[in-house]
């Protein structure tokens, strides 16, 4: 049986990148059919009718289907994989969450497409920006979908982290596990390596705690800036590709002996409000997430998760009219 992955902006720099990995069979596993279901907004239909003449083109054995569309209740239509990336980018010098009140309203009228079109098994992730509290928004407008369905990613600022981390213990970032970042996608995110370990074993004293909060920490938050500085437009290829990360550990599990990090909607873990998009570490099996629970977290740990939450909850308040 073929299953349905719907992209948003999928004429993007993200949805080009997106759209031709999950066709290959980077998603799902070369065995598995996929039907890609892309949609845009008119203006970009002409491209995005490009898009599908090359991905016909590349002949995937994965691509069963490809339908385009500007209509989200199209494009919805029994999806059970989304990627809501669909939205306006940020440029130099401005921080993801200008982008709110621009981009908020697409969210509301994709979480009613969803909740009236999509499967019920439906699995989005949100990665327009602000993605936390966008996911907020659609899941907020679809209320007969599993509100567990709605995720917002944070793996490009796990990966990240787990990059600028094996660059300084000088070693490969398949080596480190139990990598965190906690709550927003955003420059209050917390990257944090309390319980990383190297090769099985803790890694915390061989990092200098001032290289982790003066260096380490700021960088990361920042990396998305630091792009937009170099390249001129913001990560495409990497987000792609941690957007692929989150979507297929959540379908197929993750690894053993390790944890991602998802922003998922808060059930009151570690004193986290409910009723926000906070990214915690969890792991996946059987197409379900769960929150590592139990976890010591200390004073600095504490206060830096604080400050992400009230950012959140501050944006949630800023749109609280589409909720
Ligand atoms: P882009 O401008 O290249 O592409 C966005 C596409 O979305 C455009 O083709 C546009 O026509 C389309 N679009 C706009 N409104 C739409 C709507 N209502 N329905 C469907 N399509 C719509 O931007 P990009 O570089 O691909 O980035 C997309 C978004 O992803 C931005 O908001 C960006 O900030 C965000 N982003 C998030 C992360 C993350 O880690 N969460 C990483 C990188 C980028
Ligand atoms: C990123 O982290 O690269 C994206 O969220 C794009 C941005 O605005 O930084």
């Amino acid at each position: 049986m073929s299953k349905t992955v719907t992209i948003t902006g999928a004429a993007g720099q993200i949805g080009y990148q997106l759209a031709f990995r999950i066709a290959s069979g980077q998603l799902l596993g070369a065995s598995q059919k996929i039907n890609l279901n892309l949609l845009e907004i008119t203006p970009a239909l002409g491209a995005l009718k490009g898009v599908a003449m090359e991905l016909e083109d590349c002949a995937f054995d994965a691509l069963s289907n490809i339908s385009i569309s500007d209509d989200p209740n199209e494009a919805f239509k029994d999806s059970e994989y989304a990627f809501l990336v669909g939205a306006k980018p940020r440029g130099p010098g401005m921080e993801r969450s200008d982008l709110l009140q621009e981009n908020a309203k697409i969210f509301s009228a994709q979480g009613k497409a969803i909740n009236d079109n999509a499967s019920r098994d439906i699995k989005v992730l949100v990665v327009g920006n602000p993605a936390n509290t966008n996911a907020l928004i659609a899941m907020s407008n679809a209320p007969e979908i599993d509100q567990n369905a709605f995720t917002a990613m944070m793996r490009l600022d796990h990966n990240r982290a787990l990059a600028q981390l094996a660059s300084k213990l000088n070693c490969h970032s398949s080596e480190l596990s139990y990598m965190t970042i906690w709550g927003n996608h955003s420059a209050t995110q917390y990257p944090d390596v309390s319980n990383l370990k190297l090769n099985g074993n803790d890694a915390i004293n061989s990092l200098d705690d001032e290289w982790v909060k003066n260096e380490f920490i700021p960088r990361v938050q920042n990396r998305g800036a630091e792009i937009i500085r170099a390249r001129g437009l913001s990560s495409a290829a990497s987000a792609a590709s941690a957007a692929i990360d989150h979507m297929r550990d959540w379908a197929l599990g993750t690894k053993t002996d390790d944890w991602v990090s998802m922003a998922i909607p808060s059930d009151g873990s570690y004193g986290i409000s409910e009723g926000i998009i906070f990214s915690f570490p969890v792991i996946c099996q059987n197409g379900a997430y769960s929150i590592i629970q139990n976890l010591e977290i200390d004073a600095f740990s504490k206060e830096s998760m604080e400050i992400t939450q009230k950012e959140l909850l501050d944006e949630k308040t800023a749109i609280e009219h589409l909720l």
